[in-house]
């Protein structure tokens, strides 16, 4: 297993729509045990295929709290097929755009479909935190990122920003894989 990069917006790579898996093979299995040993890392509580720079619709998410055992999820083709009427607001943050936290409303309550890392079909309902980390992940594959809940204005200002950034980021972040393997 190693740590990947994370793609850090604006990439072009995270605007992309990716594509549905057709066979889980050894190298999804790979990408996958990588996704999530870089997600806990991180750490973070979700990540999508496009923020390592695959095209592949693949999710990891956990929102096990520190001290809590490992609840890892890991979804390929995941597809939400139920959404409840009742929106709530969370505070959002992305891995592929550091430090920067936004207020978005969406369903509380999902229900979707997926193949586990086995292929086997699967079918699960989330509410808190696992619903919105999922429906996040899932926005990532359709290359939406969480600035675009945001007006043009107020987002471009923020990728601006991060632009600039961007190459103090990549360099801290090798830095810190270098030292952790
Ligand atoms: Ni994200």
């Amino acid at each position: 297993m190693s740590l990947l990069p994370i793609v850090i917006a604006p990439d072009r790579r995270l605007k992309a729509r990716c594509l549905p898996v057709e066979r889980i093979d050894d190298n999804l299995h790979a990408m996958i045990q990588n996704m999530l040993e870089t997600m806990y890392d991180a750490p973070g509580i979700g990540l999508a295929a496009p923020q390592i720079g695959s095209d592949k619709r693949v999710i990891v998410v956990d929102v096990a709290r520190e001290g809590q055992d490992k609840q890892p999820y890991c979804m390929v083709n995941p597809q939400i097929t139920l959404k409840s009427d009742e929106y709530v607001m969370m505070n959002e943050g992305c891995l592929s755009l550091p430090d920067i936290f936004i207020d978005i409303e969406r369903p509380e309550k999902i229900r979707l479909t997926y193949l586990d890392e086995r292929e086997e079909p699967r079918e699960l309902e989330a509410d808190g935190l696992l619903s919105r980390c999922i429906q996040h992940e899932i926005d990532h594959l359709d290359g939406v990122l969480h600035v675009d809940y945001l007006s043009r204005i107020k987002r471009e200002l923020i990728l601006r920003k991060l632009a600039k950034q961007k190459p103090t980021l990549m360099a801290e972040r090798a830095e810190r894989r270098a030292t952790a393997e």
